[in-house]
């Protein structure tokens, strides 16, 4: 949800700045522009709606000269995406220019404020308003920067991350983070900001995250330094070293990241596995689980709170951590939780679910649990984001630096790390047996292999996509486990192809959705061999009986199913729990291949964002 990328140091900024915006086009690609300080001490701002390579385009011509810079990816809240709302922003007099990742909620009240001292806007950003703040207050205050940005972060209300340069000063970068993340790269005599570490990890492994509240004065060729939320100066600041590898952040010669990560998903579940699994099966281990095993025990519920795809994830962990560990677990849309005034107790467990680890939502429900006296605990993938900073304790996914905006990877990781935290306190209970334990254990260690087995039907999928592309809407049913998959597959033919398709668990539909089956509406349904296979297949007769096409996901050696199904892809047994991990495969292959053909920017959807830090 907007990017943010600046560099200080004695390169040329702009490359650096341009290529920090396509790492971290993935936040947001409506919008993007640079500002620099030119060789010849202007502050240029060049601004291009539309993609990174517009931006690129239109500055071709200008003067991209100058060491200092901060860039912008924008994911509009405030104002159309156009050229003028495009950050950076100047302020009033071109002195100053900032961009901004977040929103601001107090800024209609700041703007008639500073339109009262005299200042105009020419855009309709609430980021343009942080500007002129700051502006106004450094000439009133006749104050430094720092200072200006300092009151200025005391005055507004709402999520932040901005980095500010001044024309009169090339050698300083101010930074200021609040509820929207900020990394510092350290480098040898420069320093590289940006909203995450995926465009500083090619210069420098040594990165310092900004907590909430701070504020940062990156000054040329001296060190960093940084102002808690009270103002005071941090003595020590912790450095962080990463272990990210740039190749992760290449698509590795797939035409799309989404593509590259389904097919990585072999390699991110054995890392996610490793060193979690015993060789022989019969031991589960999670350190954040482990480490706070009484809470665990004494647990009287589990809370999921998550949005979009960790969502689905959510439902799978709440049927893992029932069956194995029998505490009740609730999956809540964080974006409501938050708001509902919940009934929440010190016996409670709250598992904030999301990849990014900065999905506003799921922060805001984390912290409304934690005041109300919850345990809390992450299962995220970004090392180092918000999430995992906010809580008790947790653990990561694994699963390597998710760039596609439809997640997968993340989300066969997801499922993968709450089977292994269901294990594990089901074995600390005692609520499951050695020898159920022994037998998914050792299932999960075989899905990476069972999952390439898929991959041998590649080619059958990209002909089913053939088939089905012609299709406005569909239907995906599933039950049980499998339900949650079916969502999920719903969801990521939506996300990517823009055809309308539904998920439903697959005996609810005869209450409403079997209305709108006809032989336009293909339905995919999760008919694997497990405890309702039976009622899975009468309910495919009645979409048969009703015109349907159906393309059925069933168990290798299927028999019943493939004779009643159109189409049919199968996929190897494995313990029953673990089944979203294989079916959810074929399904993000095939979203994929249809929007392939339907030309869709697979990557990058329209109106889409991979990390949502606003409400
Ligand atoms: C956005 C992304 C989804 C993701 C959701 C939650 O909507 O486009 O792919 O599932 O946010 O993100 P999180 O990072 O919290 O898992």
């Amino acid at each position: 949800m907007c990017g943010i990328v600046g560099y200080i140091g004695k390169r040329e900024a702009y490359p650096i700045l341009i290529q920090g915006l396509h790492r971290l086009e993935y936040r947001g690609y409506d919008s993007s522009g640079v500002a620099m300080i030119s060789t010849k001490g202007e502050l240029n701002i060049y601004k291009s709606k539309g993609k990174v390579d517009a931006l690129e385009h239109y500055a071709s011509d200008k003067d991209l000269s100058g060491t200092i810079g901060i860039a912008h990816t924008r994911w509009a809240t405030h104002g159309e995406p156009n050229d003028t709302n495009a950050h950076p922003h100047y302020s009033q007099s071109k002195r100053l220019a900032l961009v901004h990742n977040g929103t601001i909620e107090n800024y209609t009240v700041l703007k008639v404020a500073l339109l009262k001292h005299g200042y105009t806007f020419v855009s309709e950003t609430d980021t343009e308003v942080v500007v002129q703040l700051i502006e106004y207050i450094r000439d009133t205050n006749h104050c430094s920067l720092f200072d200006a940005v300092k009151e200025a972060t005391r005055q507004i209300v709402g999520a932040y991350a901005i980095a500010v340069i001044d024309k009169e000063n090339p050698d300083q970068i101010i930074v200021a983070r609040q509820s929207s993340p900020l990394v510092i790269g350290v480098g040898e005599d420069e320093y590289f900001i940006a909203s995450d570490a995926t465009p500083i990890i090619e210069y420098t492994n040594k990165v310092v995250y900004l907590n909430d509240g701070e504020v940062a004065i990156v000054n040329r060729g001296e060190p960093l330094h940084v102002f808690d939320a009270q103002g005071e100066s941090k003595d020590c600041i912790d450095i962080t070293e990463l272990r990210m590898s740039i190749e992760e952040l290449e698509k590795g010669g797939y035409p799309h990241f989404m593509l590259k990560e389904i097919f990585e998903q072999p390699k991110t579940l054995a890392d996610c596995i490793s060193g979690r699994i015993s060789s022989d099966g019969k031991r589960v281990v999670l350190s954040g689980v482990v480490m706070n095993k009484e809470k665990f025990l004494n647990a009287h519920r589990i809370i999921i709170a998550a949005c979009g795809t960790s969502w689905h994830a959510g439902l799978i962990g709440k049927h893992l951590i029932e069956d194995f560990c029998r505490i009740p677990v609730e999956v809540e849309y964080a974006s409501e939780f938050r708001y509902r005034n919940p009934v929440v107790t010190e016996h409670d467990i709250l598992i904030a679910l999301s990849q990014s680890g900065e999905t506003a939502d799921t922060l805001a429900a984390l912290e409304l649990a934690k005041k109300k006296g919850a345990f809390v605990f992450g299962i995220c993938n970004v090392i180092g984001s918000s999430i995992p900073r906010a809580t008790h304790s947790g653990c990561y996914i694994h699963v390597g630096p998710e760039i596609g905006v439809a997640s997968t990877k993340a989300f066969t990781g997801q499922v993968t790390v709450l089977a292994m935290l269901a294990l594990l306190v089901g074995q600390m209970k005692g609520t499951v047996s050695d020898e159920t334990l022994h037998r998914v254990a050792s299932d999960l260690r075989r899905v990476p292999k069972l999952i390439k087995d898929i991959f041998k039907m590649d080619s059958q999928i990209q002909d089913l996509a053939k088939i089905f592309t012609y299709a406005h809407n569909f239907l995906y049913l599933g039950r049980g486990y499998n339900y949650p998959a079916a969502l999920e597959g719903a969801l990521k033919l939506k996300e990517i192809s823009y055809i309308h398709a539904e998920g439903y668990p697959a005996a609810e539909m005869k209450h409403g959705t079997i209305a709108l089956i006809d032989n336009e509406m293909p339905t995919v349904v999760i008919a694997i061999k497990d405890n309702v296979y039976e009622k899975t297949v009468s309910n495919i007769q009645q979409v048969k009986a009703r015109g349907g096409r159906v393309l059925a996901i069933v168990t290798e050696g299927d028999e019943i199913v493939s004779k009643m199904a159109d189409y049919i892809i199968e996929v190897p047994e494995i313990a029953e729990c673990l089944t979203p991990l294989l079916t959810s495969i074929p399904l993000q292959l095939l979203a994929y291949y249809i929007a392939v053909i339907k030309g869709r920017n697979v990557d990058q959807p329209r109106n889409l964002a991979k990390s949502v830090t606003v409400e």
